[in-house]
């Protein structure tokens, strides 16, 4: 059985974990936290339940070991998944002590959101060993992985890094080029920065704001992402006529996308408040519960309709991968 090294095991190293052993794989699991044991059986118990109900064909669960120490962790491991907090110094000192017991052909992978695969190499001993596998939360239910390698990462180690997430039913996209907060991130963190705006002026709820994403445009990009959304509201001359309608818009004071709002003490606590009385006193485990129920409905009905994200699930497995 293949092995992965899960080094840190908060939110996301759990759900790695979990995607891991449920597609088969042992799994070596360190973090230093006293209850990351419980946070990671909390994670995998949720993992468990949702998982069989999108992917089927599913072998039977790997074994589990937790351990004291990075080194016992990624010794003999083929994949080591690197999960701790955002902060460089730690991520590049944790990288060290992995790289010491690790096997020289082992993908090491960051979950980093932010950093570029170069500054996660910086100092390294093997930096050609080192690339980013950001995921999306959560983890055991979401395919989609932003792989970013660095230049001094061979294209058979990519390819590698490919292979080995589609074989736990992951979907990797290879970024073309390394920059700062990957793909995702930078198309997020314009959709928040705007967002902040809207609350800060005083034009939207937080409540408002999320249904116009829920009941509205969230639902398109949940099936036709952003540019065949945008592809059939150019109607039957398509994105060229999108383009020449609303091109000239972006010359216009719609947007605050260049400038970021002072998130200052006021705005925080105006966001805050807002959250939770849009929250009505569920707590953050019900939250998911209902989240993790939806993508399910979601991620049935786009298989049964063999489209985007179903359509991947639909051929998992088969030879057309
Ligand atoms: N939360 C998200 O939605 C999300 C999504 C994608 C990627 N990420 C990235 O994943 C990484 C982890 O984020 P998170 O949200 O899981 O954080 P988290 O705070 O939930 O978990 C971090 C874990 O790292 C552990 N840790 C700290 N020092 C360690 C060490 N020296 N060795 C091993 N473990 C150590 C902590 O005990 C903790 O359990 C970050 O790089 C983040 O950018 C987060």
């Amino acid at each position: 059985m293949p092995t992965a090294a899960i080094i840190g095991g908060g939110v996301i190293g759990s759900a790695w974990a979990s995607r891991f052993l449920l597609n088969g794989w042992e799994v070596r699991f360190h973090d230093p936290a006293p209850n990351s044991d419980v946070v990671l059986n909390k994670v995998l118990d949720k993992a468990r339940r949702w998982v069989p109900e999108v992917y089927d064909q599913l072998p039977p669960e790997g074994a589990l070991t937790l351990c004291e120490s990075i080194a016992d962790a990624v010794t003999g491991a083929d994949w080591v998944q690197e999960s701790t907090p955002e902060r460089l110094e730690i991520k590049q000192s944790v990288l060290a002590e992995i790289q010491a017991s690790c096997a020289a052909d082992a993908i090491v992978a960051s979950s980093t959101s932010g950093f570029m695969p170069s500054e996660l190499q910086a100092g390294s001993e093997r930096p050609e060993q080192i690339l980013v596998a950001h995921p999306y939360n959560p983890v055991y239910l979401l395919p989609i992985v932003e792989v970013v390698p660095s230049a001094v990462v061979p294209e058979e180690t990519v390819q590698r890094a490919e292979a080995l997430l589609s074989d736990i039913g992951m979907r990797p996209i290879t970024l073309r080029a390394e920059i700062p907060a990957h793909v995702g991130d930078r198309l997020l963190e314009a959709v928040w920065r705007e967002a902040l705006w809207l609350i800060k002026d005083g034009v939207a709820t937080t409540e408002q704001i999320d249904d116009l994403m829920t009941h509205g445009f969230g639902l398109r990009w949940a099936q036709k992402g952003l540019f065949e959304t945008y592809r059939t509201a150019g109607g039957e001359a398509g994105m060229k006529h999108f383009l020449e309608q609303f091109g000239p818009c972006l010359q216009w004071p719609w947007t605050k996308l260049t400038d970021v709002s002072d998130l200052d003490d006021a705005l925080i606590n105006r966001i805050v408040e807002q959250s939770d009385e849009q929250a009505a006193g569920r707590s953050v485990s019900e939250l998911e519960e209902e989240r993790d129920a939806n993508l399910v409905a979601m991620l049935k009905a786009l298989r049964q309709e063999d489209t985007a994200a179903g359509a991947f699930l639909n051929r998992l497995g088969t030879s057309s991968g």
